[in-house]
């Protein structure tokens, strides 16, 4: 019997409705920017896996260093102990990550990586004596499936049902070129009658919204703002961070720097699962004192994983090799040369890039969730590209070793569906 027959009794998949979608497609093998089905079907990963896979599948590298890993020290606690990779990816990480960012926690993925900034950013007021218990984010956020971040996420598609028993948030306009005045008038509100403890957001790039970006000039009045009411500012770089901007960090477009960054997904190169909370010493420090209590008591069972960190050691220095960054300058320009080309197509509403990043949104009238979408998806999977549209959205985010012929597979694949749709 076929995979795709055997997932069907006893597997749960997320993100489906499986009485109208009970088929899933059983991949093999994945190398470089191929994945390849049970069939012997290759498909060109335009969207690296959910942005993992940013040096392309099973890197020799990654999988060297992760591999001599293995055969070392596999798993060990990390509340009582430490060991050389976690030590040698914290010393990496923090040459590299924004101004300011000097302790990093460990998470097991994007989500707890927020969960945890949520509740470092309420117990810092705490252990200062403070009572803080408002948060301000985004409109059409996106920041995971637990329940902090739920809270925070403004995509209610995905939050209906749970909608009762979420934290209480604010949520404000992204900045957009015009509106930071009121952006601004209406923080002022907020703070004159509420305690808020943080401000989590997408820098730049809202990614599960449609790879909508915002003004960087108005996010940081936006960040100046809180800076100025000593409320923590947390950016979540789950999808942007690791280069995928054209920079390592989306805040490094940014002049104001996060007071917490979360990270994960590329962190690893989609090798292994692992997520990361950053903060500044500042933060840290607001955590020690003579009871456990005012610890952080806050913990995954694999934390700080030496597999997982291995991969993210090996990651971060392919991330830094003039190889990778020239990969990341000429996917850029392809993006915008590719945009220009079909900017005038009837089916284009506007397009949009930053790094390796390109979102075309469509003409259509179509339901964000509908028909459309899957008609595209199934389109772009028989033509041998693997692209999954956000809504009425196609986005790229191919890994950086993506060469020219396969960049331009996916472009004339994309115009091709422009044409028949
Ligand atoms: C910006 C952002 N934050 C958080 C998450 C949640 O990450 P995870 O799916 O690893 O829990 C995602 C996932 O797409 C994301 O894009």
């Amino acid at each position: 019997m076929k995979l795709k027959q055997r997932d069907k009794k006893h597997l749960w998949h997320p993100l489906k409705q499986h009485q109208t979608h009970p088929e899933s497609l059983a991949i093999v093998k994945a190398k470089g920017c191929m994945l390849t089905d049970e069939d012997g079907n290759d498909y060109i990963d335009a969207i690296s896996s959910w942005y993992t896979s940013m040096f392309g599948h099973c890197h020799p590298y990654i999988i060297e260093k992760v591999s001599n890993q293995m055969q070392q020290l596999d798993q060990i606690m990390f509340s009582d102990f430490t060991h050389e990779p976690a030590i040698k990816l914290s010393e990496a990480l923090i040459t590299i990550l924004p101004e300011g960012q000097n302790r990093v926690f460990f998470n097991d993925n994007g989500s707890t990586a927020v969960e945890a900034a949520i509740k470092m950013a309420l117990q810092y007021y705490f252990n200062k004596g403070e009572k803080r218990s408002t948060f301000i984010a985004f409109e059409n956020g996106f920041h995971g499936d637990t329940f902090g971040a739920m809270s925070v996420s403004g995509l209610s598609v995905y939050n209906g049902p749970f909608e009762n028993f979420l934290m209480q948030i604010h949520r404000i306009s992204v900045p957009n070129g015009e509106n930071i005045s009121d952006i601004l008038s209406r923080l002022e509100t907020i703070i004159s009658s509420e305690s808020v403890a943080g401000f989590v957001y997408e820098p730049l790039v809202q990614g599960a919204a449609g790879m909508k970006i915002h003004d960087a000039d108005g996010l940081n009045e936006i960040l100046k703002f809180f800076k100025k009411h000593d409320v923590l500012t947390i950016a979540d770089e789950v999808m942007t961070g690791f280069g995928k901007t054209g920079k390592h960090f989306a805040s490094d477009y940014v002049e104001t720097k996060p007071d917490i960054i979360c990270l994960s997904k590329a962190l690893t190169a989609g090798l292994v699962p692992m997520a990361i909370t950053s903060c500044t010493e500042t933060i840290y420090q607001a955590f020690l004192g003579n009871t456990i209590a005012k610890g952080f008591m806050h913990c995954h069972t694999y934390s700080a994983n030496p597999i997982a960190c291995a991969a993210a050691l090996a990651s971060t220095e392919l991330l830094q090799t003039e190889g990778i960054q020239n990969n990341i300058k000429r996917i850029s320009e392809s993006h915008k040369t590719f945009e220009k080309k079909i900017q005038q197509l009837p089916k284009v509403k506007s397009t949009r890039s930053i790094g390796i990043i390109l979102a075309i949104d469509l003409n259509t009238n179509a339901n964000r969730y509908g028909d459309l979408r899957d008609k595209l998806l199934s389109f772009f999977m028989t033509n041998g590209v693997f692209l999954r549209p956000l809504g009425n959205t196609i986005y790229i985010q191919p890994p950086y070793v993506i060469t020219d012929k396969e960049l331009q597979n996916v472009y004339r694949v994309i115009e091709d569906a422009l044409i028949a749709f």
